[in-house]
């Protein structure tokens, strides 16, 4: 359930900004029409076509659709707690045994800990006075469960039963591609949807849970290793092909899983995830039946592939169908609502300006970004894929895709995700790493200001 008065306040501040445009948009229309009006009754009637057509029907269904999404990214399970809840028991985890689940369960503490991050706009205003007062043990269990009550955990939604008990415990999208922007407390403040959280422990959430044989049976292993593995992601990690291929360490030991990548500023890219499994909705489909395990239908032959696909041929993932279809109808939103998601601009301040315009020039020029970064998307228009020799690095990952290759990553919004490094796995740790990296790769010979301007002009998109 909704927090009854989250949205509304929500929708109240865009009325009102809304409102505010739409007085600014009358003021300058009215303006041009004037002016026009003198020059061209040609003009005069074109504009009044671009005026009807704003509540055209094209408009109409793009608004509905982006609405949907929003509300499908921030709050649907799809029926995963099934999964979550009913077969690897999370939500007893979570409530512990004093509050009728198992073990010490998770601490508000905890729970910022390992990532999770709440949403201070869902929280009634008693209970941000008496956080802020602190009054609220942050230790003990049993106020995660209100903050679950409170639909205020990003990306977990909590079932209730009548008696107040955690019933489940399902996870929604905005889990991974959400955070706060920290203004009430760290972990605590605005949902930033699109957002990679950086902070996040997948690994560490997962780990948590009292039943994970289905998982150690799926992998053909014990829940031992299921746990070291696991255990080996880290913050900000997910390995989305592990239940596919079964791999989880890459050649040199390394884990293979790959860094959460942000799911804003998609807009005009071909293909979508770090190794171009598809666009955006052949990915929302994917990741909401075979990853969060909602119910749905799924369809890729290529995971038929037993060579290549080992878990996933012998399930046949590719062929997934649920009895009643709770994501098919929510892919067009999602979509739509992704795609409406523009990367957040870079605050004033935190790049040099100066700096950054030398950089913008080399990146088009002597660095040789450009040739596959094209601006304004930092992709390229048309097929945005490289085998991995393309940029100096390994096959791995690229070869646990049936595409074999690499991304070309778009490049906007970088400054948000700089936490736990840069490339697939983050295999560099900062951008300048990066750049030393192409650098060396492609025999470039920049000095060390030039890797510093075409760092500022990273930080600058
Ligand atoms: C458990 C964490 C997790 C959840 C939950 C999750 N994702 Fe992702 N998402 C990832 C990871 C990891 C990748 C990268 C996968 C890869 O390349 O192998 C990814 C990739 C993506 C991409 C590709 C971005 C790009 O740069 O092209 C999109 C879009 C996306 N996810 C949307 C969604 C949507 C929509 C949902 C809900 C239906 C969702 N994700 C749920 C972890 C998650
Ligand atoms: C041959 C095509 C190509 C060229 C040229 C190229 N890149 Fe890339 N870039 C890629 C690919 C492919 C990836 C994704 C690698 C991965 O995920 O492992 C990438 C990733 C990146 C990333 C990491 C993005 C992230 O989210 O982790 C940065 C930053 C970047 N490139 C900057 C640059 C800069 C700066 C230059 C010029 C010095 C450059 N690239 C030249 C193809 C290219």
């Amino acid at each position: 359930m909704n927090h009854p008065w989250h949205p509304l306040t929500r929708r109240e501040g865009t009325r009102r900004r809304v409102l505010a445009v739409v007085g600014v948009l009358c003021l300058a229309t009215a303006a041009a029409t004037a002016s026009v009006a003198t020059a061209s009754s040609h003009l005069t009637s074109s504009q009044a076509g671009i005026q009807a057509a704003d509540d055209s029907a094209p408009v109409k269904t793009s608004k509905r659709l982006i609405e949907q999404g929003r509300q499908t990214f921030r709050f649907d399970t799809f029926g995963d707690e099934d999964f979550w809840g009913g077969t690897l028991q999370l939500d007893r985890a979570i409530a512990g045994a004093a509050n009728g689940g198992v073990g010490p369960g998770v601490s508000p503490k905890t729970a910022l800990a390992v990532g999770l991050k709440v949403d201070s706009d869902a929280l009634p205003l008693a209970v941000r006075t008496a956080i802020k007062a602190g009054q609220v043990n942050l230790d003990d269990p049993a106020v995660t469960l209100q903050l679950l009550k409170l639909n205020s955990v990003v990306g977990v939604k909590g079932f209730f039963d009548s008696a107040g008990k955690l019933r489940t415990v399902g996870i929604e999208c905005a889990l991974c591609h959400s955070t706060v922007d920290d203004s009430f407390a760290p972990g605590i403040g605005r949902r930033l949807d699109g957002w990679a959280n950086r902070d996040l422990n997948v690994g560490a959430i997962v780990s948590l849970a009292p039943n994970l044989q289905p998982v150690a049976s799926l992998l053909h292993t014990d829940v031992a290793t299921v746990k070291t593995v696991l255990g080996s992601w880290g913050p900000g990690k997910f390995d989305a092909e592990l239940f596919l291929d079964g791999k989880a360490f890459q050649p040199d030991g390394r884990s293979a899983a790959t860094l959460l990548p942000p799911a804003f500023g998609l807009q005009g890219v071909n293909q979508h995830t770090w190794t171009g499994w598809g666009s955006v909705t052949y990915w929302n489909a994917f990741v909401a039946n075979l990853e969060m395990h909602g119910k749905g239908t799924f369809f890729d032959t290529r995971l038929d592939n037993a060579e290549q696909f080992p878990i996933a041929a012998e399930n046949r993932f590719g062929h997934t169908k649920a009895p009643v279809d709770r994501i098919t109808p929510k892919l067009a939103g999602l979509q739509a609502y992704q795609l409406a998601l523009a990367a957040p601009r870079p605050p004033k301040g935190s790049f040099d300006a100066a700096a950054a315009a030398r950089g913008k020039k080399l990146f088009n020029s002597t660095a040789q970004c450009s040739t596959c970064h094209v601006p304004p998307l930092f992709t390229e228009p048309g097929f945005n894929m490289h085998p991995g020799k393309d940029v100096g690095i390994d096959n791995f990952e690229a070869d646990r895709s049936p595409t074999h290759m690499y991304r070309t990553s778009p490049l906007a919004g970088l400054w948000t995700h700089q936490k736990g490094g840069f490339y697939h796995d983050g295999r560099f740790a900062d951008l300048l790493q990066v750049v030393k990296h192409y650098d060396q790769t492609f025999g470039l010979h920049l000095t060390a200001a030039q890797e510093r301007d075409l760092v500022e002009y990273l930080k600058s998109l």
